[in-house]
């Protein structure tokens, strides 16, 4: 049977799947989909880190800065790892930090979700919590991120290009990859048998 099909939710996974990428790659919406298929729970990081702390991302920047913010990032993203297994959408900024980096190289696979310049602008002209897209030329901003950044996400485990494929078909992508890199092992049926 196809990778793609239904039949690969019966794939075990071992380890945490930690969605890497800038803003608006579509770390949420495909990191669910890919849960879906696998058949694990999602959870998002900058939800996590919302609840832990009480408040929305924007206003922890306001209130308390950037800094506070990546120490809960740590410390939420660390707690994660140590969780269930299943798919773990990260904020755009958590695999820049060392520690983080080395935990999720530690204990997930990493999945760097890449999408170019456009794409991100389009993608992330939806929306206008971001703090760090406020002030200033959000295409400029992003390009600048991309520059300091992508060298860093290049150190992901698996890439997968975004663009404005459809969801489903990137999910087959991240699929293949997995299973081509031995990440899923044998299927539930087998290890029950
Ligand atoms: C950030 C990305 C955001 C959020 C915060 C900072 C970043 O998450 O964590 O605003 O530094 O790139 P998304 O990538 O999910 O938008």
């Amino acid at each position: 049977m196809s990778i793609s099909s239904k039949a690969t939710a019966s794939a075990i996974l071992n380890r945490m799947i930690v969605l890497v990428g800038l803003m608006g790659a579509g770390k949420s919406t495909i990191g669910r989909r890919l849960a879906a298929r696998l058949d694990v729970p999602f959870v998002d990081a900058d939800d996590e880190v919302e609840q832990a702390a009480g408040c929305s991302i924007e206003d922890m920047f306001e209130v308390h800065g950037e800094a506070a913010f990546r120490e809960g990032e740590k410390r939420v993203i660390g707690r994660l790892l140590d969780g269930p297994v299943g798919v773990l959408a990260t904020g755009g900024g958590a695999f820049m930090n060392e520690e983080t980096r080395d935990l999720v190289r530690e204990k997930g696979i990493s999945v760097w979700l890449r999408a170019d310049l456009d794409v991100l602008v389009r993608r992330c002209a939806r929306r206008d919590d971001r703090p760090l897209l406020k002030d200033g030329d959000m295409r400029e901003t992003l390009e600048d991120l991309i520059n300091r950044r992508y060298p860093v996400y290049g150190e992901a485990n698996i890439v997968v290009d975004t663009g404005d494929k459809p969801h489903r078909t990137v999910v087959d992508r991240i699929m293949e990859e997995l299973s081509a890199g031995g990440y899923l092992s044998a299927n539930r049926t087998d290890a029950s048998a």
